[in-house]
């Protein structure tokens, strides 16, 4: 089927930065898992037509438990991860459905992708096959040496990355296979990879909200964003509006 598309969701991760004894995909917003709010928002997007979970070995029991009681639409296959991100994505991408010509590369991690992303991301991405969702850099960022200024780049040439990223699954598979045969592992994340193998990458509109879930305190953020009126509530569905 032409333009077919699936959503690979990287749960691979055990979140050392967030501490805690639960990995952050399976730490609970509002009664719910993390992972469940990009799953979900994945499964009601019209432009995609299955999920593949990649999900850390030790958990896919956990899993397997969480997808079933979200009651899915579409397919939604779940596969081991890798040591790394890069290797997680990798897997996930080879282990996609025969058809599948595009691929949304998304950070379980970041709950509050929508389908306003989803649509910007893979517009971009069918133009040129890869494309990252950005937003723009409004701290004053510095390159710091041991407790001194390096560099001050200029700020209005800088975007802060998030994903889902968008390729055409050819391109991205190819990327990763060059970058293992260079001995490079660890990108963390997917347009670094054609970025490293000479291809181009194009810009779309992110989102302020579609935070990533790293430390501690972004669990105050997400909370925050949850009990906002950017989202919907109701009795078996919560989707996020269009900020
Ligand atoms: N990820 C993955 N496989 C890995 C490592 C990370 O699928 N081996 C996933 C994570 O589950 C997460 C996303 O990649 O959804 C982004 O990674 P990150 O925020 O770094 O998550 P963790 O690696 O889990 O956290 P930390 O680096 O703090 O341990
Ligand atoms: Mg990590």
């Amino acid at each position: 089927m032409s333009d077919r598309t699936t959503a690979i969701i990287l749960a691979g991760g055990t979140g050392e930065r967030m501490g805690g004894d639960t990995p952050k995909q399976f730490m609970l917003l509002s009664g719910e898992p993390v992972i469940s709010y990009s799953i979900r928002a994945f499964d009601s997007s019209p432009l995609v037509a299955d999920l593949t979970i990649v999900c850390h070995p030790g958990h896919i029991e956990k899993m397997e438990g969480v997808v079933s009681g979200l009651g899915l639409s579409k397919r939604c296959r779940i596969v081991p991860g890798g040591k790394t991100r890069q290797g997680s994505s990798f897997k996930g991408i080879k282990e996609c459905p025969k058809g599948t010509e595009y691929v949304l590369i998304h950070d379980a991690a970041r709950p509050f992708v929508n389908e306003k992303i989803i649509e910007n991301v893979l517009r971009a991405a069918k133009e040129i096959g890869a494309a990252m969702p950005v937003i723009d850099m409004e701290d004053t960022v510095i390159k710091a040496g041991t407790g001194e200024v390096k560099e001050m780049p200029d700020r209005r040439q800088l975007k802060r990355v998030q994903t889902p990223q968008g390729f055409r699954k050819d391109l991205i598979l190819r990327a990763h296979e060059q970058a293992i045969t260079k001995g490079k592992r660890s990108f963390t994340d997917d347009c670094s990879l054609v970025i490293y193998s000479g291809g181009k990458v194009a810009l779309a509109e992110g989102s302020e909200l579609n935070i990533k879930l790293t430390k501690g305190s972004d669990l105050i953020l997400a909370g925050s964003i949850l009990s906002s009126s950017h989202f919907r509530t109701t009795p078996k569905l919560r989707v996020l509006k269009r900020p």
